[in-house]
C-alpha cells in the first residue's frame, strides 16, 4: 500500500517516534511504500512530500519536533481544500494518510474521513487535552520540563523573598499546570477551567508570609484567565483554527500581585522551551506503540479511527469520538488539590 503521512499542529516530543514506528513496520512488516507530506495538511494540499525509508528514519527516534515539518494549515479555510487534498492523494497515488495531531489536525482528519479520504488518526499535544485517549505522547515531557523549571525558581524564590509567576503552556486545559505544580510543590495553581479570583490569590501569598515564608510559586496556565471584571488582560491574534495567540497573563499577574501585595514579584514564560528537545523514555515508547497501531489500521482498513491510550492497551476508537469534547481538568480534581495550595 502507499501510504503519506503528517505531523500538524505545534511540535511536540514524540512525533518522530511514530514516524519511525509507522516507517518500520510499513516497510519491513507490511511491503508498504511511504511518504511524508511537510508541514501538515500544507503538504498536502500543495503536493510537498519528501520519500520516507529506513534511511530517511534512522536515528530520529530521540529527537524532538518532527522531520516532516508541521504548520497550523486548516484545508477547510479554502474553497476547494477537500477536493484539493483528493487531487494531491490520487497525482501521487497515495491510498491514505496517517495524521499525527491534535485537536485541529485531527478535526480536519475526521472532516475528511467524511468526504471520501481514506484517514487514520494519531493523537498528540503536550496539553494533554485530547477527547477518547487517556494520555498523550508529549504530556510527559513537557511535565518533566515545567517541574524541573519550577524546582529551579523555588532556589531564587526563596533566597530573595519573591513571589514567581511561572507561566506554562495549555490552551484550554491546566493539565501542564496542575500537574507541574502539584510535583513543584506549587502554592498557587491557575488552570484555564476555573476563571481565578486574584483577590484570593494574593490572600494565599499573604497567608504564607503571616506563617514565616515571605516567598511564593504561582503556576499559571497560559489560558487562565480571571473572573469577570476583576482584572484587565491583553487580547491577541488568532490562527486558522480561530484560536487565540496566547501568551502574556504570567506578565499581568506579575504587575497585579506587586501592586496589591507590595511583595517583589518577577515571572518566568517557559514558552516553547516545554515542547522542544528529547521526549521522555514514557513518550517514545507510547509514541511508538501509537504508531504501530497506526500502520495496522490502516491495513485493517480502519477509516476514521484514530488509536488511543485505554489504561495500558493501545486501542483503536473513532476520530469523531476524539474530536467531540476536550478533555479538561475536572472542578471536583482541581478543588480536592487546593487543599494544597497556600
Ligand atoms: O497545542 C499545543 C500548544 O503548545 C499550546 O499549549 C499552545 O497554546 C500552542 O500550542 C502554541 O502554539 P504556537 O507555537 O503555534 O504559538
Amino acid at each position: 500500500m502507499k501510504i503519506g503521512i503528517l505531523t500538524g499542529g505545534g511540535d511536540c516530543p514524540g512525533l518522530n517516534a511514530v514516524i519511525r514506528a509507522v516507517v518500520r513496520d510499513g516497510i519491513d512488516g507490511f511491503g508498504d511504500q511511504l511518504l511524508g507530506f511537510r508541514d501538515g495538511w500544507r503538504g498536502v494540499l500543495e503536493g510537498s512530500y519528501m520519500d520516507l525509508d529506513i534511511e530517511a528514519t534512522r536515528g530520529i527516534l530521540p529527537r524532538g519536533g518532527t522531520i516532516l515539518g508541521s504548520s497550523r494549515t486548516n484545508p477547510y479555510k479554502r474553497d476547494d481544500g477537500a477536493q484539493r487534498v483528493r487531487e494531491t492523494l490520487s497525482q501521487l497515488d497515495v491510498e491514505a494518510i496517517i495524521a499525527i495531531g491534535g485537536e485541529d489536525t485531527l478535526g480536519v482528519a475526521n472532516r475528511l474521513h467524511h468526504d471520501g479520504v481514506r484517514v487514520i488518526g494519531v493523537p498528540k499535544t503536550i496539553d494533554n487535552d485530547l477527547g477518547a485517549t487517556d494520555v498523550t505522547f508529549g504530556f510527559d515531557t513537557a511535565l518533566q520540563i515545567a517541574t524541573e523549571a519550577i524546582d529551579r525558581l523555588h532556589t531564587t524564590a526563596e533566597s530573595h523573598h519573591r513571589i514567581l509567576v511561572v507561566e506554562v503552556m495549555g490552551r484550554h486545559a491546566g493539565w501542564i499546570a496542575l500537574h507541574s505544580g502539584i510535583a513543584g510543590g506549587a502554592d498557587v495553581i491557575l488552570i484555564p477551567e476555573i476563571p481565578f479570583d486574584i483577590d484570593n490569590v494574593c490572600r494565599l501569598i499573604q497567608h504564607r508570609h503571616d506563617r514565616g515564608r515571605p516567598f511564593s510559586i504561582v503556576v499559571v496556565a497560559e489560558g487562565a484567565t480571571p473572573k469577570e471584571g476583576t482584572m484587565e488582560v491583553v487580547a491577541s491574534g488568532v490562527d486558522e483554527f480561530g484560536h487565540a495567540r496566547l501568551g502574556g497573563i504570567g506578565t499581568r499577574l506579575e504587575q497585579e500581585i506587586e501592586k496589591r501585595t507590595g511583595y517583589e514579584t518577577r515571572a518566568t514564560v517557559l514558552g516553547h522551551v516545554q515542547r522542544g528537545g528529547t521526549p521522555t523514555a514514557f513518550d517514545r515508547v507510547l509514541a511508538t506503540r501509537l504508531g504501530l497501531a497506526a500502520i495496522r489500521a490502516a491495513h485493517d482498513g480502519a477509516w476514521g479511527m484514530m488509536a488511543s491510550l485505554q489504561g495500558n492497551a493501545i486501542k483503536l476508537v473513532p476520530l469523531a469520538e476524539a474530536v467531540a469534547e476536550l478533555r479538561q481538568v475536572p472542578a471536583e480534581e482541581y478543588e480536592r488539590l487546593g487543599v494544597l495550595f497556600g
